[in-house]
């Protein structure tokens, strides 16, 4: 078990413990900040498989609970659901010391933060993630969203998780696609900053795209540690912040147009299908040697995971672009990517010009 400390000026400091077992532990560890009780936020599919363990390992603390599940999908990113979930909390008669604890995926972690941070002006909750994409990225790091028709996560607030437990063992039981999913955002830390991490997961580590606890573990902790530091820098996304939306403007994009339908594509295959294109259109720029895409592509392709645009679909590149333009993180008028100079070293670089991503996206296979 691995404890990362997540630190930085401008929030409280707290733990994202790592390992095997924690949902057995959960209860111990939560007990201190739940004064005697708490509600569990999780979704359909995850509250009957994991909601018991949750609950019995807090009873056995000393803590009451109860599950709220709210059904289980991106859908559940809403102002009806929201509004269903902060009513259970009153309800429920939460008052302002209490703490809720979000037990699920990126959907109910975001959920479930958007309602702590509104309830009673804020109160503290806890994520216990469940799926791989939750444990290494959405969980940590004080995101909370839902979405609106005009698009993702355009609603929400920071709010830091007063302590994030993920659990290894909870992994056995993901579907393959979600377990890929996850696998992209971990294979994106490499790619942003540590090269020896990504030749690590492109060989040995490469294990834990197929369900290998040990090196489910290992790229975890790493990813935790990788994402806490930059979180810890910069909570608000005033600048390297971003780096971590490697692969993922091109990858919203392609979303967009395939109207987030879950079945179409995960949101890991988008991001690590944009993390192709991010590097493919950095070599395009003449900023990162081809054999370094060429390897990011082969790397995310033994991941099961796309590497080419018309592995998503048939798309325009004005539409593509026009997506991106209108990408929240988007200043007026531009567009910023995030490139690489090479596999460990992405960067920021803002494009008022447009026309060489136009470009770009037709050499992709774009119409
Ligand atoms: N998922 C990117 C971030 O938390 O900033």
């Amino acid at each position: 078990m691995t404890v990362v400390a997540v630190s930085g000026g401008s929030f409280a400091a707290y733990d994202v413990v790592v390992g095997r077992g924690l949902l057995a532990e959960a209860g111990a560890r939560i007990a201190p900040i739940a004064r005697g009780r708490t509600v569990i936020v999780s979704d359909e599919t995850v509250a009957p498989l994991h909601g018991p363990a949750l609950q019995a390992s807090l009873a056995a603390a000393g803590v009451r609970s109860e599950i709220v599940a709210v059904p289980a999908g991106e859908a559940s990113k809403s102002f009806a659901e929201l509004e269903r979930l902060m009513d259970r909390l009153l309800a429920a008669g939460l008052d302002r010391k209490d703490v809720v604890v979000a037990l699920g995926g990126g959907v109910v972690g975001d959920l479930a933060g958007l309602a702590a941070a509104l309830y009673m002006r804020g109160i503290d909750f806890v994520q216990v993630p469940t799926t791989l994409l939750a444990q290494v990225d959405s969980s940590v790091g004080g995101k909370t969203a839902i979405d609106t028709p005009r698009g993702k996560n355009l609603v929400g607030a920071f709010h830091q998780p007063r302590l994030v437990l993920a659990d290894i063992d909870v992994l056995a039981t993901l579907p393959d696609v979600q377990l890929r999913s996850g696998w992209a955002e971990v294979l994106k830390h490499g790619l942003i900053c540590d090269a020896d991490f990504f030749d690590w997961l492109a060989g040995d580590g490469a294990a834990g795209a197929r369900g290998d606890p040990a090196a489910l573990e290992r790229a975890v902790i790493r990813s935790v540690e990788i994402k806490s530091a930059i979180v810890g820098e910069d909570e608000k996304e005033a600048g390297r912040r971003a780096l971590l939306n490697l692969g993922h403007t091109f990858g919203h994009a392609i979303e967009a147009e395939l109207g987030f339908e879950e079945a179409a594509l995960a949101h890991g295959e988008a991001v690590a299908l944009g993390c192709c294109m991010a590097f493919r259109f950095s070599v395009a720029q003449g900023l990162c040697a081809a054999a370094d895409a060429e390897r990011v592509e082969a790397v995310i392709a033994a991941a099961g995971l796309p590497t080419r645009l018309a592995q998503a679909g048939q798309f325009s590149a004005e539409a593509l672009l026009a997506r991106m333009a209108g990408d929240k993180k988007a200043e007026a008028g531009g567009v910023t990517l995030i490139l690489a100079r090479r596999i460990g070293d992405a960067f920021g670089q803002r494009y008022d010009d447009t026309a060489p991503i136009l470009d770009f996206l037709k050499s992709e296979g774009a119409a």
